[in-house]
């Protein structure tokens, strides 16, 4: 039995559910402006050995109340988008759906972090029709939304890469590096939001 014990289908659930929000806002944004929201959407519930491995780092007990209730990214969802606006006209959106609460948001493309990372991150507060791990039906599921552009994306791939590579040599190099080539794709972003503007007004 894994972490999540007999909660796991109202996990899933929970996940579809929301994936499919967002799946059908784009294809009924696609039938009005002809054109998608986001490049791609990736999902998934985190495995077994990652949730256990972060109650240890948390120093949280491993029971299905540490994995469900105080770890909030079970779910987790990532919406890659083309354009920086797309992003936060899908935050508007998701901040309208009815079985969902915003319990926390991070705004790091307003605000990156020093390193350079960009994405804007939700947590949510989704209720289904299931027994959550304390006793309520509906019940609530957590899950995080990272949304971000196809060159944010891009960027966090190779950062991620790198954090995690134990032998590397000139790390700060690297890290200075990187965060030059942040700082330059936020720049073409902004660009071809701009070009995409003026295209779109014809
Ligand atoms: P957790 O301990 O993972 O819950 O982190 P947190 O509560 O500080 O959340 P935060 O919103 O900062 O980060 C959540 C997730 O965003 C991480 O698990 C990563 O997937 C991603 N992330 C955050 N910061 C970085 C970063 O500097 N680089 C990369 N590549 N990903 C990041
Ligand atoms: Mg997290």
């Amino acid at each position: 039995m894994s972490i999540y014990g007999k909660y796991e289908n109202a996990l899933k659930y929970a996940m579809s559910s929301l994936v499919k929000s967002i799946e059908d806002y784009d294809n009924q944004h696609f039938l009005q402006h002809s054109h998608h929201l986001y490049e791609h959407l990736n999902y998934r519930i985190k495995s077994d050995e990652s949730m256990r491995d972060k109650c240890d780092r948390k120093l949280l007990p491993q029971t299905e109340k540490s994995a469900l209730c105080d770890i909030k990214d079970a779910i987790g969802l990532r919406v890659v988008t083309r354009f920086v606006d797309d992003i936060f006209e899908l935050v508007k959106f998701i901040e309208t759906l009815e079985n969902c609460k915003v319990v926390n948001k991070k705004d790091f493309v307003t605000s990156p972090k020093d390193n350079g990372y960009r994405s804007y991150h939700m947590i949510l507060a989704v209720t289904v029709p299931f027994y959550d791990v304390l006793g309520n039906n509906p019940g609530t599921f957590y899950a995080e939304v990272q949304l971000r552009t196809i060159a944010m994306d891009t960027w966090a791939a190779l950062e991620h890469e790198m954090t995690y590579k134990h032998e590397v040599s000139s790390r700060e190099l690297i890290q200075a590096e990187l965060k030059r080539c942040a700082d330059e794709l936020a720049s073409c972003d902004i660009t071809m939001q701009t070009i995409r503007d003026l295209i779109r007004e014809g």
